[in-house]
Formats: structure tokens, sequence, C-alpha cells
């Protein structure tokens, strides 16, 4: 009876039903999952093998922990067990990045992902891979993640449920150039930074929070690409700003057609490029039907910070930490305000170390 009454009472609150957390601090939809308990720690930077992270990740039920730093050169894809913890913020100063090969966590359940570094690059052959997938995953989080080169897409999430993406930074995809492609959901995008990419920042076809995100340098950004199917969306304190690459500073809201019923407040724009934070509100959301109220009661109260105040933090924190050389290119670009920045299609265009990748 306790059970059934506190149900009903985090339905009303618009929360899921969960016991606990992710971790302290996890929001959204994903914060349900609980992870892996058996610890299993990282203790080799190869590829394969004893103690590696491939190695790692392929056993359920595991709660990772890391003893070395660097990057780990992927030779082929890493698929990722259900049930699991990555804890990225384990691993000694630098920090631990993967790169070359996609991270797929497609088709399994119930895991957190913290500080971890997903770069596939140019090293990828195959353009049909995404730096991270989770199409039909269920129950994931990803807090505090650099997702950059993405080929296919940075993040791709078509039929999965129960998503949060936090803190992270999903940039400079090379090669169709997108964000995010989301299907299916609940989602929760939550002061992300999203930078120099084409489109799909994030495209979802979902029932989808988007609170205090920064969107920089964009050609298209939050889109559900008209699509035929109903969905609601909490757009609450993000900040759009237009950069070199942005041809079109309305396409901030593209194909928003009037299947979606949009709650959008506290959102701005900075179309000027001028080198200065100086936008203004943005709250009309292409032919979205206008909600007076969020389709999710919890939105409201995951929405603190004013989209200025969201531009400060996002900056400050988004990403894996410490701040690598890669995401500190992204940020610096963003810090421009619209006078520096690119849409790439070679991560060894940034002109970083390590062909592109930068050193870890
Ligand atoms: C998604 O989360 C809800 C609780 O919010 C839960 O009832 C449902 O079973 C979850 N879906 C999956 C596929 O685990
Ligand atoms: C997983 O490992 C982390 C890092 O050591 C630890 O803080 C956390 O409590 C562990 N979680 C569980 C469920 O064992």
């Amino acid at each position: 009876m306790a059970q059934i009454f506190s149900y009903f009472a985090l339905l009303a609150l618009g929360l899921p039903f969960v016991s606990a957390l992710a971790f302290t601090g996890a929001v959204g939809f994903g914060s349900i999952a609980t992870g892996g308990t058996t610890p299993f720690v990282v203790t080799s930077l190869a590829d394969s093998g004893t103690g590696t992270f491939r190695d790692a990740v392929s056993v359920s039920g595991r709660n990772i922990t890391f003893a070395v730093s660097g990057y780990v050169v992927l030779a082929s894809p890493v698929s990722l067990s259900s049930s699991l913890t990555i804890n990225g913020q384990t691993a000694p100063s630098p920090g631990i990045g993967l790169m070359g090969r996609e991270i797929s966590a497609s088709g399994k359940t119930n895991i957190i992902i913290r500080n971890l570094r997903m770069r596939q690059g140019n090293l990828d052959t195959d353009t049909g891979k995404s730096a991270f997938n989770m199409g039909t995953a269920s129950n994931v989080i990803l807090d505090h993640c650099s997702v950059e080169y993405g080929v296919f897409d940075s993040v791709d999430a078509v039929g999965a449920v129960n998503i949060t993406v936090s803190n992270s930074i999903i940039a400079l995809p090379i090669g169709q150039q997108f964000g995010a492609h989301l299907e299916t959901g609940p989602a929760t995008w939550y002061r992300n930074l999203w930078v120099s990419a084409h489109n799909r920042q994030p495209l979802t076809k979902a029932n989808t929070q988007y609170i205090n995100n920064v969107v920089y340098n964009y050609q298209a950004a939050y889109t559900v690409a008209d699509t035929g199917g109903l969905f609601s969306h909490d757009l609450i304190g993000n900040y759009f700003i237009a950069g070199p690459s942005t041809t079109s500073a309305s396409d901030d809201y593209f194909q928003m057609n009037a299947n979606q019923k949009v709650f959008a407040s506290g959102n701005f724009l900075d179309s000027n490029k001028n080198g200065v934070l100086d936008g203004a509100a943005a709250n009309t959301v292409g032919s979205a039907v206008v909600s007076t109220a969020p389709w999710n009661s919890g939105s409201t109260g995951l929405a603190t910070l004013t989209a200025a105040q969201a531009f400060t933090s996002v900056l400050a924190s988004a990403g894996a930490a410490p701040r690598d050389s890669v995401d500190a290119f992204v940020v610096a670009s963003v810090q421009s305000l619209g006078t520096s920045g690119a849409i790439i299609t070679n991560q060894a265009s940034t002109g970083l170390a390590n062909n592109g990748y930068g050193t870890l």
C-alpha cells in the first residue's frame, strides 16, 4: 500500500518511480538506472585482453573504475553489457578516453556512464557507426561525457527509452555532422554543450525535456524533422548562439511541425555573431502547438538556471573533467560568441595534436 501510494505521489510530481538515483545529482528519465555493483578495475589501455576497457564491459553487473589514464585506441567497436556503471571520474588525471571506434549500448539496459571521452573520428572507416550508440536501449544515463568527432551521429538513440544526457559536450561531428538522434523516449537533455554541428541537436521524436542547454555554431539545432509522430517538448532556459557556420539563426528550432506540443520558456537566441552574449527571447517554436504548462511536471524543478546562467555554468563544467585539449578547443570557440568555430569533416582540421584527437 505504501508503495502504491508513493508510486502515485511520484507520478504526481512527474518523477519516475525510483527508490534511488543513478548517482547523487542524477536527473531526468535515465536517473532510474542503477548500473552495476561488482567492482572491476581497468588496469590496461590496450584495446583488448585482461584488465582492458573492452574486458571490463564484457560482463554485466560491473561497477567499473580506472587505475590508468589516457586514450584507449579501439581497433573495433566496443559493445557494452547491460547493468554497468562506468566511473570515468575515478581515472587518475588527465582521465580516460576512447578513440577510433563506436561505443555501443545498443539493445542493452540499465547503464550509467560518467566522465568518459568518446571520440570516434576518421580512424573509424565505418561511416554507418556513431561515437555512442544506444539504439533500442533503455534506462541509460550519460553524465559529464565528451562526445566528439562522431561519424554517423554523435549519439544514436533510435528506439531508446528512459534516457538522460546531462552535463555533457556533444561537438564537432565529422561525417553526417549530426548531434543526436533519439526516437521513442522519454528523454532528458540537461545542461549540455552542443557545438558546430549541421543538425540534430537533437533530432527528437519523443516526449522530451530540453533544459538549460547551450547550442553554438549550428546550422539547425532542436528538430523533430517534421515527423508524423505526436510528441510533447519542454524547452526551458536554453541558449542558442549563432556562429560562423550558422546560415540561418532562425533554424534554432527546425522542422517543428504542428504535430508537436511545446512548452517554451526562458529560451534565448543570440543571432548577431558580434562577440558579445546579447541574445533575445526565443520562445516561438515553428508551427508547434503552444502549451501553457510543461508536459512533465518535473521540468520546472529542473530548470533552475536562466539561459544566461546556463551559458556560464555549462561552459565552466560541461564534459569530462579535467578538461582536455579537445574540450578546451570546443569551449574556446563558444567563448568567441560568433567569431570563431567551424563545422568540420576531419578531426585533424582542429590542428590539435595526435591527428586532432589531442593527447591525454
Ligand atoms: C521506463 O521508466 C518507467 C518509470 O518511469 C518504468 O515504469 C518503465 O518500465 C521503464 N521502461 C523500461 C523499458 O525499462
Ligand atoms: C561504484 O564505484 C564507485 C567508485 O568507486 C563508488 O563510488 C560507488 O559507490 C560504487 N557503486 C556501487 C553501487 O557499488
